[in-house]
């Protein structure tokens, strides 16, 4: 946690954004498996964690902005709960742990929702994103699930992206050390990319590694020899020579600070020329892309700038081919880069996506694109500092795509499909690094992960 005078200036400017009414942010609940007591890894929801700070089940946190008071409201626990889980804080303590004077039941929480709503004040929500979050509100407020919905406020939104989309000193320390542990596991996955072993055995170890730094992974663990498949988690193929591995994961601090980093490696430690030729072009796109991340500059300009140099490599191996300004602006690129550069990252791996991913990405004045490949860019706006994001290019080889848009001669002016064709084995590439826009510009998160041919061939050495 924090010292309790952060989440109270949170608070504060919270209260400060909005016009009136109250904030009611709930926290999570437990959350089942297979069966009620059996329950996942507890996760507290990022904006709770942001402005009231406590790392349990069952609380909900209240800004009373007209009233510029808050309040925590949560139920003390009994001797059951005691008896399984040890002495509990009380209500009253952890309120005082985050800046706050004022705690209360959860039946007080009801009858304040419910008075405040009969006297016609503003509730503002969040969109709440878990069922038990729907049943639950509508319970305590005593309205259906579209009473629930309409309480969902936009001024809310808004004001949370605001304050969330700039992290502080203590936080970007927070995913420096969740870079750090990732780069233990991703060391640590290159070194076990050997023939004979099992995709399970490299991404049960990388988990393992965030695990016993405290926290679980930031989400769960993409690792795969087919890593066309952009969000993969088979991870049941035995290793084999000739082939890459893309693995894409993260850890999450003890504090809920997320990191989200990819590599990408040859089986055996040694790339081939045709591998190591589309590796290349994705660390082009990747470390210009960096340089490029500039406060001020729209990350969509960034993501065309990252589309432009893939398209540009393709083209000198003869697999791309025209006008390169006219291809990117097509969408040709998509067929090889078909997702986006990157997202904002912090509490949540996806950073606010809870929130809504154009609320969080885009603005009044940036609206999102419609074309295949760049519509999936979580994050178009222009880049402030203090924004931490991901760069994330990749190059892929899909072939059911390659044989949908060879069928339609789609991009034919574009796209040298025969020259595609010997390339359609080779998986994927991509790269990724966590980056945050400073004043000047940008700069890559925690510590260097090896990432050129020779630094990852290197390090593969046993
Ligand atoms: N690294 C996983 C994702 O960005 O979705």
């Amino acid at each position: 946690m924090f010292a309790k005078e952060v989440y109270w200036q949170r608070r504060k400017m919270l209260r400060e954004e909005l016009g009136d009414g109250i904030i009611l942010i709930p926290g999570n609940e437990e959350s089942s498996m297979n069966y009620r007591a059996n329950t996942y890894h507890f996760r507290q929801d990022s904006s709770f964690l942001y402005f009231f700070g406590i790392d349990k089940p069952g609380f909900y946190g209240v800004c009373d902005v007209d009233n510029d008071k808050d309040t925590l409201y949560g139920n003390d626990s009994d001797i059951d709960d005691i008896i399984w889980m040890g002495e509990q804080p009380a209500v009253s303590d952890l309120a005082a742990r985050v800046g706050i004077d004022s705690s209360a039941s959860l039946k007080e929480l009801g009858d304040v929702l419910k008075q405040a709503l009969k006297s016609g004040r503003k509730v503002h929500l969040l969109p709440p994103y878990r069922g038990d979050h729907m049943v639950a509100l509508a319970e305590l407020m005593g309205v259906d699930y579209e009473g629930v919905k309409n309480l969902v406020s936009q001024e809310l939104i808004a004001a949370v992206v605001k304050l969330r989309s700039i992290k502080d000193l203590s936080e970007i320390r927070e995913i420096e050390k969740a870079v750090d542990v990732a780069s233990i596991m991703h060391t640590t996955a290159m070194k076990m990319a050997y023939p004979g072993n099992y995709e399970r055995e490299l991404a049960g170890a990388i988990e393992g590694i965030a695990l016993s730094h405290g926290g679980p992974v930031s989400f769960p663990v993409i690792l795969s020899m087919d890593g066309q498949t952009l969000h993969n988690h088979y991870h049941g193929n035995e290793l084999r020579e000739g082939r890459m591995v893309v693995c894409d994961a993260g850890a999450e601090t003890a504090m809920c600070y997320a990191s989200d980093i990819t590599r990408t490696f040859p089986v055996g430690g040694k790339f081939s020329t045709q591998q190591s030729d589309i590796y290349n072009i994705v660390l082009k796109a990747n470390t210009e892309t960096i340089k490029a991340s500039i406060p001020g500059r729209t990350y969509r300009e960034v993501h065309l700038m990252a589309a432009r140099i893939i398209a540009g490599g393709l083209k000198e191996l003869g697999l791309m081919k025209g006008d390169l300004d006219e291809a990117v602006a097509a969408g040709a690129h998509a067929l090889f880069f078909p997702h986006g550069l990157g997202h904002m990252l912090g509490l949540d791996v996806h950073d606010m996506e809870g929130l809504g991913e154009n609320n969080v990405g885009y603005s009044e004045s940036l609206k999102r694109s419609e074309q295949f490949g760049t519509a999936y860019l979580r994050l178009g706006r222009e880049l402030e500092p203090g924004f931490v994001i991901t760069n994330e290019p990749g190059c892929y080889f899909i072939p059911a795509l390659i044989d949908q848009w060879k069928g339609e001669h789609k991009h034919a002016q574009f796209i040298n499909y025969d020259q595609v064709e010997k390339y359609r084995g080779l998986g994927g590439v991509r790269i990724e690094d966590d980056v945050l826009i400073t004043d000047a510009g940008s700069k890559v998160l925690g510590t260097p992960i090896p990432k050129t041919v020779d630094e990852v061939e290197e390090t593969m050495k046993v």
